[in-house]
């Protein structure tokens, strides 16, 4: 077994330097907790970034996985069915109201997916010119060149022109801003119903039900990015039912696979028959491994259980912040949030107390520079909140001494 730093600095050596790692090595989880090389533990409020929604060693999930194993039939390509991907489909569309599901691998994808439906659609139903995408200011959509160009903060698009075009940004939760650019062009508006990425912004309900007329008025598809906000996190299967407001197409990776990459892309029959055999393919979309963990999730999704969690323990993750806030009004601006998907905004950087939490035996991430994010497992107990609560009021007290 290689020692820490015999890992890190081979990780170092030969892994591209794309992202900002901590010095730890994870190797094992169980619950809502993950274990290092070195065998300490930590309470995990990241979950892989809102990726492990069942928590670690879900016995289900270990089970199907296995049994797919054993099959040896682990990927057949998108040529032939396969059961697994046809009964995630059809959970899928049965529990967003949805008609239609395309699988790919990531958020990213998930919404290319999304966007080129979007103009195909347009290009369709309203003509050539058709092809104007508008997306919002603070948005985040994922890293391939559509996605990041629809990406509505200037730092993600450096260095990177050419960028993709007619891709126009509105101001979240201002339908005057919408209004001003929406025309007989736009063939879609994509927007996160709760912004991640972005610094945990959620819309206002009469925001998205205004840009779903908008949509409807001029003929333009309204898709919501649920990667992050979706499955389960906000209290109910999806964001948008939180909201009230059906979307015509919704993206969907993270919590779908439970931990195994997986993304989709579920559309109404309208917007789904833009797409003709040929159209988009993906080669591991809908792969037996990665469908059958989506059976899974999606499973726990429709008996109610898991949001029915995320929405009583976000009640009470919101009380705990607010008490806090309460003790440290000039550090904690702002609580913002829903379900298992909160942030506070501090007046300081977040990087310092997240490290210190780190030392304390407990993994947060930053959404931007002063938001620290708690995006639990959905499984997580009202213990482990508590437990988190009081691993961050000594890792403030400690910070500010
Ligand atoms: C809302 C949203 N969309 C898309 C993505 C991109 O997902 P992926 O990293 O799986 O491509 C993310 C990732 O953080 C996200 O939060």
């Amino acid at each position: 077994m290689k020692t820490l730093d015999e890992l890190l600095q081979t990780g170092k050596k030969h892994m591209m330097n794309t992202y900002a790692q901590l010095p730890i090595v994870l190797t094992g989880g169980s619950g809502s907790r993950v274990q290092d090389s070195s065998g300490k533990t930590y309470l995990d409020f990241v979950a892989g970034i809102a990726v492990n929604a069942l928590g670690y060693g879900n016995e289900t999930l270990k089970t199907t996985l296995h049994a797919v194993i054993d099959s040896g039939l682990t990927h057949c390509s998108n040529l032939y069915w396969n059961e697994h991907a046809i009964t995630a489909a059809a959970l899928l569309a049965e529990i967003s109201g949805l008609d239609r599901v395309f699988f790919c691998n990531s958020g990213a994808e998930a919404n290319e997916a999304a966007m080129k439906l979007a103009r195909k659609y347009g290009h369709r139903n309203k003509g050539k010119d058709a092809g104007k995408i508008i997306s919002m200011k603070h948005s985040f959509h994922g890293r391939t060149y559509a996605a990041i160009t629809a990406t509505g903060q200037p730092k993600y698009h450096k260095g990177l022109s050419p960028l993709m075009p007619d891709i126009e940004f509105a101001e979240f939760n201002n339908t005057a801003s919408v209004e001003a650019l929406i025309d007989d062009r736009t063939c879609a508006v994509i927007l996160e119903p709760v912004q991640g990425e972005g610094g945990i912004h959620p819309a206002d309900p009469q925001f998205l039900k205004d840009v779903r007329r908008l949509c409807d008025t001029h003929n333009a598809l309204l898709i919501f990015d649920e990667v992050q906000c979706g499955m389960g996190r906000c209290g109910k299967p999806f964001a948008y039912q939180v909201f009230g407001v059906t979307p015509d197409a919704v993206s969907l990776a993270k919590g779908l696979g439970a931990g195994i990459p997986i993304g989709a892309l579920a559309a109404t029959e309208k917007a789904a028959s833009a797409f003709s055999p040929g159209d988009h393919a993906s080669t591991f979309g809908g792969n037996l491994i990665s469908a059958a963990a989506a059976v899974v999730m999606l499973s726990s999704l429709q008996d109610g259980t898991l949001p029915e969690n995320a929405a009583k323990r976000g009640t009470q993750l919101t009380k705990g912040l607010t008490a806090l806030q309460q003790e440290f009004p000039d550090l904690i601006t702002d609580i913002r949030g829903l379900g298992l998907m909160q942030g506070i905004e501090l007046s300081t950087e977040a990087a310092p107390i997240i490290s210190l939490c780190l030392d304390k035996g407990l993994l947060l991430v930053a959404a931007g520079t002063h938001i620290i994010r708690f995006v639990p497992p959905l499984t997580v107990t009202e213990t482990e909140v508590d437990e988190m609560l009081s691993i961050l009021k000594s890792a403030i007290t400690e910070h500010r001494r």
